[in-house]
């Protein structure tokens, strides 16, 4: 497995990081257990050592997850967990209301993004304790907020990094003016965006941006939720709880256009000996200013298909024909 650096963290984190979101169960209809602790440690075994995971997913329960899966096995890995998504206060920006399975207008728990230096201090014992360890390689704030001014978190995750909690700080779904606030503090190491095929909007700025200031970029949903799997066809039916069953993206058309816009890029998986997925990971790999792919997997078959796409070198005459596909394509 290819590793670069956590920007200039020190660290060398795994070009294709593993997500864990799905594995929290929460909006994906559930998760197992014992398959999720497999896949984690199967990613440790083929050299995925950047796990992400977050507070949020599962309220609790992807942390916990992780903590299981990596007891014994700590050193392997570099921890990347986040703060701000919170249900402990009508403080901060509403995000979204939600049950236990998922988002809904009706949930009774309130989510919100509040990056306040007391929660975050709470926060972060919070994780260390789920995640059974003493410290996280990666802290990164989840989402952005407009009541607390970005210097006093920034502020609060630097002394977080000086006390030894935590080993670098990142960002995440931050725009380049609130990163360079966040860098205005101190140093800044990854900005977690998402970015896939169907996602660009970071190629015109923000990716020049942290190639630029030496910020990793950690591109998260580079398969859209699955969409670009190959595995996701018009007759695929998710289940109950999986925020699949009503997303937009996922609706029979979009689906069957996905299917048609992946067919045109089969001759290349073909050359290359690989799954369509494995060819979106790599083309992602590939953008100038991406350094790690966060992938989601809820299994080991997933997880070992996906660590592969780490040794495909797309060929610049590759790379033409994928964007010749990609023109003018459209979701509905
Ligand atoms: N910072 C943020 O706000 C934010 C937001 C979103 C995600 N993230 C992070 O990014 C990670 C990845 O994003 P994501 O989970 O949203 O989506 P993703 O990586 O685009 O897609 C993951 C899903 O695709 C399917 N899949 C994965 N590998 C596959 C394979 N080899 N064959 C067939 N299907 C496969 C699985 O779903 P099925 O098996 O159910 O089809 C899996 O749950 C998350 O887990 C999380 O850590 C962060």
């Amino acid at each position: 497995m290819r590793t670069r650096p956590l920007g200039q963290s020190g660290i060398d984190a795994s070009v294709i990081a593993l997500g864990t979101w799905a594995i929290g169960g929460w909006m994906w209809g559930g998760s197992d257990e014992m398959e999720a602790i497999r896949a984690i440690q199967s990613a440790l075994e083929r050299g995925i050592n950047l796990i992400d995971t977050a507070p949020i997913y599962g309220f609790g329960h992807s942390e916990i997850v992780v903590g299981r899966a990596l007891k014994g096995r700590r050193d392997m890995a570099v921890i990347a967990t986040k703060c701000g998504m919170v249900c402990n206060t009508r403080a901060g920006e509403l995000k979204m209301r939600s049950t236990a399975s998922g988002p809904s207008e009706h949930g009774h728990i309130e989510v919100y993004i509040y990056n306040n230096p007391e929660s975050i201090r709470r926060e972060v014992e919070d994780s260390l304790k789920r995640l059974q360890t003493d410290r996280i390689d990666l802290y990164q704030t989840h989402w952005q907020e407009g009541v607390t001014q970005i210097e006093d978190t920034m502020g609060e995750l630097v002394r977080l990094r000086d006390e030894g909690k935590i080993r670098a700080i990142g960002v995440c779904n931050a725009s380049t003016t609130q990163l360079e606030r966040y860098r205005s503090v101190g140093r800044l190491d990854s900005d977690q965006e998402k970015y896939s095929m169907l996602d660009r909007k970071l190629e015109a700025e923000q990716l020049p941006w942290c190639e630029r200031n030496g910020v990793a970029v950690l591109a998260y949903s580079p398969l859209a939720l699955g969409l670009l799997t190959g595995t996701a066809g018009p007759e695929r039916e998710y289940a109950e709880g999986d925020m699949r069953r009503t997303h937009r993206r996922f609706s029979v058309e979009n689906r069957t256009r996905i299917q048609i816009l992946l067919s045109r890029f089969r001759p290349i998986a073909d050359a290359h000996g690989c799954s369509l997925g494995q060819l979106v990971i790599a083309w992602t790999l590939a953008q100038p200013g991406v350094t790690h792919g966060l992938v989601g997997a809820r299994n080991e078959q997933q997880v070992s298909e996906n660590a592969r796409a780490a040794d495909i070198r797309l060929t610049n005459h590759d790379m033409d024909q994928i964007a010749t596909g990609l023109a003018g394509f459209e979701l509905v």
